[in-house]
């Protein structure tokens, strides 16, 4: 669990002080009103897909035990919660270019968190991941990394059996939407989430009807 102290100088560091104000004031409104709309995407690994192929010299991975520990270094996630969350038995993967670490992405094998799902968890059905947390680093963008790492990891999970990656993006991100398009992914649901003072309600669109019945079905507040 990540410390109170470790989190507040995590913050203070990313953000600086008056950022970090800021940023404070964000998290505490968030509690009480909430607005965030996401696209679902989905890609089946078996399925004919694009095969974008990593830029030459860089290779994809697992994270092995001293690399998790080197993720700090975009401070998305504290080494404590990237532990947790891999002993959960989700994976961590990387993009290295030589030693350096230029791209990570979760898999989440069982549950992934959702906000708006039912006590934060969206459960997954078998054969099924998620994938989650995908960041290339700044100076490495809009190399095609992100999409080629996908398409290297869906032929390894295709390979263990796996028959859908699921991912969520925000509806306003346009370069990760563009990312998971190129790896193939295709969008099959629209999910809103609203919270206004405690009362919190997710509404979900279908694109795909078949594909997307699983998240009307699991997290659709109706
Ligand atoms: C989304 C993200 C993972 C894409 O990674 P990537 O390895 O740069 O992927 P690509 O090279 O395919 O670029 C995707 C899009 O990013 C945009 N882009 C291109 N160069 C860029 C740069 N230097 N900086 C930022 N964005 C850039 C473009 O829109 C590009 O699409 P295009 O090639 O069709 O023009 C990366 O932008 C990122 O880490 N963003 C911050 C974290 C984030 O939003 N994660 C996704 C959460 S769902």
């Amino acid at each position: 669990m990540t410390s109170a102290v470790e989190r507040v100088q995590r913050t203070l560091r990313r953000y600086g002080l008056g950022g970090a104000v800021g940023r404070v004031w964000a998290v505490a409104r968030a509690r009480v009103v909430l607005s965030e709309e996401h696209v679902w995407y989905c890609l089946e690994p078996n399925a004919p897909r694009p095969k974008p192929r990593l830029p030459d010299g860089l290779r994809v991975k697992v994270a092995e035990r001293a690399e998790v520990a080197r993720l700090d270094q975009w401070e998305t996630l504290s080494t404590a919660s990237a532990e947790t969350r891999i002993s959960e038995g989700n994976d961590l993967w990387v993009v290295l270019e030589g030693a350096q670490i230029i791209f990570s992405c979760w898999i989440f094998n069982r549950a992934t968190p959702v906000v708006g799902a039912p006590d934060g968890l969206l459960t997954l059905d078998p054969g099924m991941v998620c994938l989650e947390d995908s960041f290339t680093g700044a100076a490495a963008r809009g190399r095609g990394v992100a999409p080629s790492a996908w398409a290297a990891i869906a032929d390894t999970l295709a390979a263990e059996g796996v028959d859908r990656i699921i991912t969520k993006v925000g509806v306003e991100n346009v370069a990760s939407r563009r990312a998971v398009e190129k790896a193939g992914f295709e969008p099959v649901a629209v999910m809103r989430f609203r919270r206004r003072f405690g009362v919190s309600r997710t509404s979900i669109r279908t694109l795909d009807e078949g594909r997307g019945r699983f998240f009307a079905r699991r997290l659709d507040s109706v």
